[in-house]
């Protein structure tokens, strides 16, 4: 199947746009090698998210993972994108103390790693610190529903927005980012209804992660559906490769070749 790649960078302000048009595709990305061959591929935007915490550094979650591991690993990814936007996550503790630290850390990320816009998770706790990075230039991604890095409050990776009670305050917190200016907000793992009602009742595009079909558009973490990721298959992902076999067998048969002496063949020698 071909893909129609565009030629130009993409923007926020044609993420924007594409809304009600064409659905967004984002994926994770956290190295220069694979976003490369996934910006090739033609998606709009990397997200180079803290789920690296998780992926690259093997933690058990997203909590670990500092502001300047962030910008090391999305000056990689940077340096790949000729098409796509890259988002960069601010990882916990980055802009959780006060607005003046969340702007601050929003910037050094724009400036350190050159990613085009930062995510930052949560609603009406942030609203205002958003608002300040937009008024200084920081495009803005926001995230709810199911926000990893309040893992230990929510005691899981459960569903979220079940009740009643929670699906309006997400409505509200939409409303909230939207206000504050973000340019897209993902929704993580919400009833697929809920995610409908807030993609119409918001101006910004919403890019779901099992939340549905209805959201402007979709992200997934790149490890995941390319199948690298262990038993790790939750309802919402679809692995649209099993790579972990042909990397096992790869990696199998460089051993059987090394210890039987036929790598490297004469061929392969100087
Ligand atoms: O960190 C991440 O990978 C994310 C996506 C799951 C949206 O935030």
């Amino acid at each position: 199947m071909s893909v129609h790649v565009q030629n130009t960078r993409m923007t926020t302000t044609r993420i924007r746009q594409m809304k009600g048009v064409e659905k967004i595709t984002m994926l994770t990305s956290y190295d220069f090698t694979l976003a490369r061959l996934v910006d090739e591929a033609g998606v709009d935007v990397l997200l180079v998210g803290d789920s690296a915490s998780n992926i690259v550094c093997g933690n058990q979650n997203t909590l670990p993972i500092t502001l300047d591991e962030m910008i090391f690993l999305t000056r990689g990814v940077v340096r790949a994108a000729q098409h796509a936007l890259v988002i960069a996550d601010m990882p916990f503790g980055s802009y959780q103390i006060n607005d003046d630290e969340a702007v601050a850390s929003a910037i050094r990320i724009l400036k350190e790693s050159g990613a085009d816009a930062v995510k930052l998770e949560g609603g009406a706790e942030v609203a205002n610190a958003i608002r300040r990075m937009v008024k200084a230039g920081v495009p803005v991604c926001g995230h709810l529903g199911l926000t990893p890095q309040s893992v230990n409050q929510f005691g899981g990776y459960g569903l979220r927005a079940k009740q009643e009670a929670e699906a309006e305050q997400l409505i509200r917190d939409a409303k909230l980012l939207d206000e504050a200016g973000c340019f897209c907000i993902v929704l993580e793992k919400i009833p697929a209804a809920l995610a409908a009602k807030v993609t119409a009742a918001v101006s910004c595009p919403t890019i779901g992660i099992g939340a549905g079909a209805a959201t402007d558009g979709q992200v997934l973490v790149l490890h995941d559906m390319l199948g690298l990721n262990g038993d790790f298959k939750p309802k919402f992902l679809r692995h649209f490769a099993h790579l972990a076999e042909p990397v096992h067998d790869a990696v199998t048969g460089y051993i059987s070749a090394v210890k039987d002496a036929t790598f490297p063949s004469p061929e392969e020698s100087y």
